[in-house]
């Protein structure tokens, strides 16, 4: 099927996410929450792969970033001096007839996109999401989840500066949630209230930020298409103009990527300039160890969204095939990368052989079981999850130690060694 704008693919997306344990609607028994989903147990594994590629990719492989892990509540000072309390908002209009909701800058025309009646003037409506710390609700008291991961980064500065000793140019990394209070979340886990970030601010002297940002770009495609394979067709560079960029930014790059419901944004290349330094501190927080020269950072802020990740990651791997679905994706995010099957499930000396190699290999990968039903069944059910390999044990292991190892995209099957399998399936990670 084409990956054009389409309806029918998303929703057959959703539907095998939802059937096969990537995304639930959350609280569905009670009828869900407005755009809450939760990630099931094989979504919960896509992620984490993805996370900690991204931890490993950015944070160990990387002398110059270091990774912190904050609160999600913080001081609400920290948003006062951010400007988000002031700033963070979008333009919201009402209509005046049916009284849905709509984000000004996101719709054509004056009228109601529901229903054609009038809409009102529109008003800046401010995404923190607030609640109270303590037993009494009042201004005091009140304090908002973070609407980005960024701010600790800046807040901790010093901190990881006097514990680490870093020089700059160094980043700090964070992956945690954040939550807006979105006027018009949608399109499944594209835009939800609730959702998480990897987030990378990267400190620099200002004569550098043109080369850095480069740099960065750079690593980000490589993200994007040689770790996450994402199809480089599919991504679109977006230079924001001058006029929409965030109240903190001077140049942002957005990475578009065309989802089934129409291009739009996967990740965000931003230079922050000393703007959120400047705000946090009163004296420069950095000292030059040769010249002694205390002055303020500037920063470059790569972000990256984990659950547009996952959506783009799902969309780009789903393929329909004359008589399957296939998730292609790149076996080290697959959540399973192999499923062992004992070819008869009434031979109890196959299920005891299998169950030994998938205690073996259980030891270094995640690993599926399934003995129910028809080999060729098994097969299908492991393609739509994406898994690289599947293993069947006959007799002639039993004889052996021999197995059939079929690959997930040519559907080929090889016979090797039951020590071989691990090999094969690192080689592909
Ligand atoms: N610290 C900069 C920052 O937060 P942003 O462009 O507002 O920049 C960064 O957000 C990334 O977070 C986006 O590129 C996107 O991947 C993700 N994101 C933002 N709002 C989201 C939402 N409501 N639901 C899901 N992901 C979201």
């Amino acid at each position: 099927m084409k990956k054009e704008n389409n309806q029918e693919l998303m929703e057959k997306i959703v539907s095998l996410c939802k059937r096969r344990g990537f995304v639930f609607p959350g609280s569905e028994i009670y009828g869900g929450l407005a755009n809450s989903f939760d990630y099931g147990p094989l979504g919960v594994e896509l992620k984490n792969n993805i996370k900690n590629l991204w931890w490993k990719r950015f944070v160990h492989k990387r002398d110059d970033l270091i990774g912190i892990d904050a609160a999600l509540i913080m001081n609400p000072k920290v948003w006062q001096a951010s400007g988000h309390l002031e700033t963070f908002s979008d333009p919201l209009a009402e209509c005046k007839k049916c009284h849905h909701r709509f984000r000004a800058d996101k719709i054509d025309g004056k009228k109601c996109p529901d229903c054609g009646g009038e809409l009102t003037a529109s008003k800046q409506f401010n995404l923190m999401l607030k609640t109270f710390l303590g037993p009494v609700e009042d201004a005091e008291n009140t304090v908002y989840f973070r609407p980005e991961t960024a701010q600790a980064m800046f807040v901790d500065f010093k901190n990881v500066l006097d514990t680490t000793r870093k020089k700059i140019p160094f980043g700090i990394a964070q992956i945690g949630k954040a939550f807006r209070n979105e006027i018009t979340p949608g399109n499944f886990i594209f835009r939800t209230r609730e959702f998480e970030q990897m987030e990378i601010e990267y400190f620099i002297k200002e004569e550098e930020w043109g080369e850095v940002f480069e740099m960065w770009q750079e690593e980000m495609w490589f993200w994007m298409t040689d770790v996450l394979g994402l199809n480089k067709k599919n991504i679109h560079e977006l230079n924001v103009p001058e006029k929409e960029l965030a109240h903190y930014s001077k140049k942002t790059i957005d990475f578009e990527y065309e989802f089934p419901f129409g291009k739009d944004e996967l990740y965000g290349l931003a230079y922050r300039t000393d703007f959120d330094l400047k705000n946090h501190y009163k004296e420069p927080p950095y000292e030059d160890a040769e010249t002694g020269e205390k002055f303020y950072p500037n920063v470059i802020e790569p972000t990256f969204g984990v659950d547009r990740s996952v959506l783009a990651v799902l969309c780009d791997a789903y393929t329909e095939e004359k008589d399957r679905v296939v998730l292609k994706l790149k076996p080290s995010l697959a959540p399973y990368k192999v499923a062992i099957f004992p070819l008869l499930k009434n031979k109890p000396e196959l299920v005891a052989k299998a169950r030994e190699v998938y205690n073996m290999l259980r030891k270094e990968f995640n690993v599926a079981f399934d003995d129910r039903g028809n080999i060729g069944k098994r097969y299908y059910s492991q393609d739509e999850i994406g898994t690289p390999f599947c293993c069947t044990i006959d007799f002639d292991t039993l004889e052996n130690d021999t197995v059939t190892l079929r690959d997930r995209d040519t559907t080929k099957q090889e016979r090797i060694k039951i020590l071989e399998i691990s090999t094969c399936i690192k080689k592909q990670l």
